[in-house]
C-alpha cells in the first residue's frame, strides 16, 4: 500500500467511525428527548422501554460501524500501521467538539474488538485522554439558568417552577412554592438566599423527575434538587434534598441511568461533581447514561491509582463465593468478580445464565437496592501487583478466565462493582443501634426490590452490603429472577413424625418454590435483630404478601421506590401514589 493510499483509507475509515458515534448521539438523544412527554403523559411502560431500548444502542453502533470497516478494510482491517493513521485522522476530525470524551471511547470500542487488545494499546487506542477533560469548563456553566432572588424566597420558587413548564399543570404552584421556601427555611441555618443555579435540562427516571442544581447564600452553596411526581396528571413537587449526601443518593450506583438531555456530557459531569464532589466521575458519568465512557473513566482512576501507590489486589473480605472469585484493593473502592471454572454444589446454574442475570440486573429498574456492574475484558496487570494467596486462587479455581503471560495476569472477562461492606461483617462490627437500622433497611431492600418485580433468591446476610450511607443494598445476581416467574407456596403440613423429622423436604419442590415461611431460618438473624426485623417486616414471611406483590405486577402497576427519605416529602400524609422507603406498612 502506498502511503498516499493508506491515507486516504485512514480517511475514509476514520468518517466512517465519526459518522457511527454520530448515529450514536443522534439516536441517544432522540430516545434521551422522549422521557420528558412520558412524564407528562404519565406513560410509565414507554418510560421503562425507551430507556432499555437507549441501553442497546451503543453495541448496536459499534457494530454497524465494524461491519462498514470490514467492507471498506477487508483483510487490511488487522493492520496496526494502518489503525495509528486511521486514530490521528479521527482525532484530527474530531477537532475541538465538546464530546470528544465519548467519541474517543467510542473509537477504542472499536478497535478493542477488531484486536481483542489486552490491557491497553496506545497505539490504536485513546488510553489518555487528547485533552483532559475534568477541569476543563470554565464557569459560568453554559449548561444552567441562574435565578436571582428578588423579594422574598417564596417568589424566588414560584419563578423557578414557571420556568421548568410541562405539558401537564402544576397542582398547586403556590403551596408548592411555600412549601419549598419552608423546607429550605429549616435547613438555612441564618444564611440568606441569593439566588439558584439550575441544569437547565431536567433529569428523567422511573416516574420522577428532577431539577439539579445548587442555591446560593450568602455564606456558601448548598445542593438543591426538586424531585417532581405526576400522580395524577398534575404535577406535584414531591420533595426538596439539600445535602450532598440527599443528592448524592439520587445518583446512586444501585439506580438505573438518568435520561437527561446535555449538549456535553462532560460538561454536565463537572456540574454534577460540583454539587457530589465525593462521587467519582465515572459514577457520574455512568448516571446520566453514558456508561461506557464512565468505564473508560473507571479504568483511568484504577491505573492511576496503581502508579500512585503500590497496593497489591487482594480477596476481598467477607465469605467466599462459590460462583464468583471477588478481590479488592485495599484503597479503591471497588470489587472485582471473576467466574469460577466450577460452582459448587448446590449450586446448579450455569455460566451463562449467571451472565444472563447480570444482564437482567443491567436492563432491569434497580429501585437503588441493586449495584450496578460494568464488565471489562481482557485486562492485564503486573503478577505483582497480585497477593500470593489471590493469585493462587484464580489460577486455579478461575483458569479459563485467567492466566499468566509472562510477568502479566491476564484476565479474560470480569465485573467491577463499588464496594460495599458485607452486611455479615458489619453486623458483627458495628453497634446496637447501627446493626438495628441496618436490618430494618435490609427487610426494607426485599420489598423494594419486590415492589420492582425482583426476587434476589440468595437472601443471605453476605449477599447484601451496606454503602457509605448506610444502605443495604444486594450484589450476588446469580439466583435473582423476576418476582412474577416465582411460585411462592404455603410449607404443607406433615402429616406424620416420620415426614416432619425427615432430613430432605418430603413434599415436591419444583425449581422456582420458594416458602416465604423458611425465610426465618435462611435470613441468618439471631435475638434482638430477628426480633426487630420480625416487627418491621414480619410479613416478608407471608405467601400472602408476595403474592400480593405479583398480581400487582400481574396488573402492569409500575411502582417506583424515590431515592429519598419520607421526611424530605413536601405534602406527608398526602395520599402516596408510590411506596418511599420509609413509608409505613400500606
Ligand atoms: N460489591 C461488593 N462489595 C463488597 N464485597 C462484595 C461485593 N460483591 C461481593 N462481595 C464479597 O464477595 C463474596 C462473594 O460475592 P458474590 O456473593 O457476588 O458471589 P457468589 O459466588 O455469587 O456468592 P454465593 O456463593 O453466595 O452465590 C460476598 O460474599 C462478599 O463477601
Ligand atoms: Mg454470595
Amino acid at each position: 500500500m502506498s502511503i498516499s493510499e493508506s491515507l486516504d483509507l485512514a480517511g475514509r475509515s476514520s468518517e466512517i467511525i465519526v459518522s457511527a458515534f454520530e448515529v450514536y448521539t443522534r439516536r441517544f438523544r432522540s430516545i434521551t428527548r422522549l422521557a420528558r412527554r412520558h412524564f407528562e403523559r404519565r406513560d410509565w411502560h414507554a418510560a421503562q422501554r425507551e430507556s432499555s431500548r437507549r441501553l442497546d444502542l451503543y453495541n448496536d453502533t459499534v457494530n454497524a460501524g465494524l461491519e462498514s470497516l470490514r467492507a471498506l478494510l477487508e483483510d487490511k482491517i488487522e493492520s496496526r500501521p494502518l489503525w495509528t493513521a486511521i486514530r490521528a485522522a479521527y482525532q484530527q476530525r474530531l477537532g475541538d467538539r465538546r464530546d470528544d470524551d465519548l467519541a474517543e471511547t467510542f473509537f477504542n470500542s472499536i478497535t478493542r474488538r477488531i484486536f481483542h487488545t489486552i490491557g491497553v494499546d496506545p497505539a490504536v487506542e485513546f488510553v489518555i485522554p487528547a485533552s483532559p477533560y475534568v477541569g476543563a469548563f470554565g464557569r459560568p456553566w453554559s449548561l444552567t439558568e441562574s435565578f436571582e432572588r428578588e423579594g422574598r424566597d417564596v417568589d424566588l420558587y414560584r419563578r423557578v417552577l414557571e420556568h421548568y413548564r410541562f405539558a401537564a399543570d402544576y397542582d398547586d404552584l403556590d403551596g408548592d412554592a411555600a412549601r419549598i421556601a419552608g423546607m429550605v427555611a429549616s435547613e438555612l441555618d441564618g444564611r440568606q438566599v441569593r439566588g439558584l443555579e439550575l441544569a437547565r435540562a431536567v433529569f428523567y427516571r422511573n416516574k420522577g423527575a428532577y431539577i439539579v442544581g445548587k442555591l446560593h447564600t450568602d455564606r456558601d452553596d448548598m445542593p438543591f434538587v426538586l424531585a417532581l411526581t405526576n400522580p395524577e396528571g398534575r404535577i406535584v413537587v414531591d420533595a426538596v434534598l439539600l445535602t450532598a449526601d440527599e443528592v448524592s443518593i439520587v445518583f446512586s450506583f444501585a439506580r438505573s441511568y438518568f435520561l437527561v438531555e446535555m449538549d456535553s456530557a462532560r460538561e454536565m459531569v463537572e456540574f454534577l461533581h460540583s454539587i457530589m464532589p465525593r462521587k467519582p466521575i465515572a459514577e457520574l458519568y455512568i448516571a446520566v447514561g453514558c456508561n461506557k465512557h464512565g468505564k473508560t473513566e473507571l479504568y483511568r482512576s484504577l491505573l492511576n491509582h496503581l502508579r500512585k501507590t503500590d497496593e497489591r489486589f487482594e480477596v476481598a473480605p467477607g465469605q467466599r463465593g462459590m460462583v464468583m472469585c471477588v478481590f479488592t484493593l485495599p484503597g479503591f473502592d471497588v470489587v472485582f468478580k471473576v467466574l469460577r471454572d466450577r460452582f459448587d454444589y448446590p449450586k446448579t446454574v450455569t455460566h451463562r445464565e449467571v451472565l444472563e442475570r447480570y444482564r437482567l440486573v443491567f436492563r432491569h429498574d434497580r429501585a437503588g437496592r441493586l449495584v450496578d456492574a460494568q464488565q471489562f475484558e481482557h485486562l492485564a496487570f503486573h503478577r505483582r501487583r497480585f497477593s500470593e494467596a489471590l493469585l493462587g486462587e484464580l489460577l486455579s479455581a478461575a483458569s479459563e478466565t485467567v492466566r499468566l503471560e509472562g510477568e502479566h495476569v491476564v484476565i479474560g472477562h470480569l465485573f467491577t462493582e463499588r464496594r460495599l461492606r458485607p452486611l455479615d461483617i458489619y453486623l458483627r462490627e458495628t453497634g446496637p443501634a447501627a446493626a438495628h437500622e441496618a436490618v430494618i433497611d435490609y427487610g426494607q431492600a426485599l420489598k423494594d426490590l419486590a415492589a420492582t418485580n425482583i426476587f434476589p433468591g440468595d437472601m443471605l446476610l453476605k449477599n447484601f452490603g451496606v454503602s457509605r450511607h448506610g444502605r443495604l443494598i444486594f450484589y450476588d445476581y446469580d439466583e435473582l429472577c423476576l418476582l412474577t416467574d416465582c411460585n411462592f407456596r404455603v410449607l404443607p403440613e406433615a402429616c406424620s413424625d416420620f415426614e416432619e423429622l425427615a432430613q430432605e423436604p418430603w413434599y415436591y419442590v419444583g425449581e422456582r418454590d420458594i416458602f416465604p415461611q423458611e425465610f426465618r431460618s435462611f435470613l441468618g438473624l439471631e435475638g434482638e435483630l430477628l426480633d426487630a426485623f420480625l416487627d418491621a417486616h414480619g410479613e416478608l414471611l407471608d405467601v400472602e404478601f408476595w403474592r400480593r406483590m405479583q398480581d400487582m405486577h400481574h396488573r402492569g402497576d409500575v411502582l417506583d421506590v424515590f431515592p429519598y427519605r419520607d421526611s424530605r416529602r413536601l405534602r406527608r400524609g398526602s395520599p402516596a401514589v408510590h411506596r418511599h422507603p420509609e413509608e409505613p406498612k400500606a
